[in-house]
């Protein structure tokens, strides 16, 4: 667990760069308040820093980068503010992300979707079709996405396979991981969340298995180049010994 200190001139070594960065983007609603705001003028800014944020780190040559944009757990807002939500997912399907894939990035989108509105699930469709000619940076979108459901749901094709044949003695860590959302990309190997909460509120549960945390006070839509080159220096000077010495 890591809270920011302030540091000055930070040297990042780009040859130790993880390859893998997973983000929980919060503080959008508390960003918003501050400036007395709706919730939803919040997100907008956040949806900003997130494309802010992909271009920074594909300059820098970070590989993946997943971001936690709707949680299983946020049908529980309001209707107006999951609406916002979606309006601007609708936004970025059509225009940021368009310009991404035009920038060879791959766009992936985990989650179970079939609970979105049709619409997105048909843009979110089309936006992974022309993502397969791709071959940049790739950044993974959490939609609808519960670390609990994702095993939950990888669980049950596994379940149906038992059930048609296969061994439970086949069934490997390997496997678990091949029926995952996140099936074939490696772990991320740094975890930041932002606005100062210390939860890890049903992200990427088995991914995180060794990563690296990175907490800091910075809202969401506050979080710039300088935040991101913090958190990997942090990264760079921690020692992973995956449980060995
Ligand atoms: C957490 O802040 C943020 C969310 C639940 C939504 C995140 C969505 C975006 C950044 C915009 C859409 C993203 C993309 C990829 C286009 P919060 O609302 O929980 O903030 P609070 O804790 O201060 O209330």
């Amino acid at each position: 667990m890591f809270f920011q200190k302030k540091t000055e001139a930070l040297s990042i070594d780009t040859s130790r760069l993880p390859k893998h960065i997973a983000i929980i983007m919060d503080g959008n609603g508390r960003w918003a308040a501050k400036r007395a705001l709706p919730r939803q003028a919040g997100h907008k800014a956040g949806a900003e820093a997130f494309e802010r944020l992909i271009t920074d780190a594909k300059e820098m040559g970070i590989e993946h980068i997943t971001v936690y944009a709707f949680s299983t757990e946020n049908w529980k807002r309001s209707q107006e503010e999951i609406s916002a939500i979606m309006d601007l997912m609708r936004y970025y399907l059509k225009n940021s992300f368009q310009r991404f894939l035009k920038d060879n990035v791959r766009m992936h989108i985990i989650g179970d979707i079939s609970r979105l509105d049709e619409d997105i699930q048909n843009q979110i469709r089309e936006v992974e079709e022309k993502s397969k000619a791709k071959n940049g940076m790739t950044v993974h979108i959490a939609l609808n996405y519960g670390g609990r459901d994702e095993l939950r749901r990888g669980i049950q094709q596994i379940a149906e396979k038992a059930a048609n044949g296969l061994s439970p003695l086949e069934i490997s860590e390997e496997l678990i991981e091949a029926h995952l959302d996140t099936a074939g990309v490696p772990d991320p190997e740094l975890v930041i969340r932002t606005s100062g909460e210390t939860r890890i509120s049903n992200f990427l549960l088995w991914q995180i298995a060794y990563s690296e945390f990175y907490f800091t006070d910075v809202l969401w839509p506050d979080f710039g180049k300088k935040d991101l080159e913090k958190a990997i220096y942090y990264y760079q000077n921690r020692e992973r010994r995956f449980g060995g010495r």
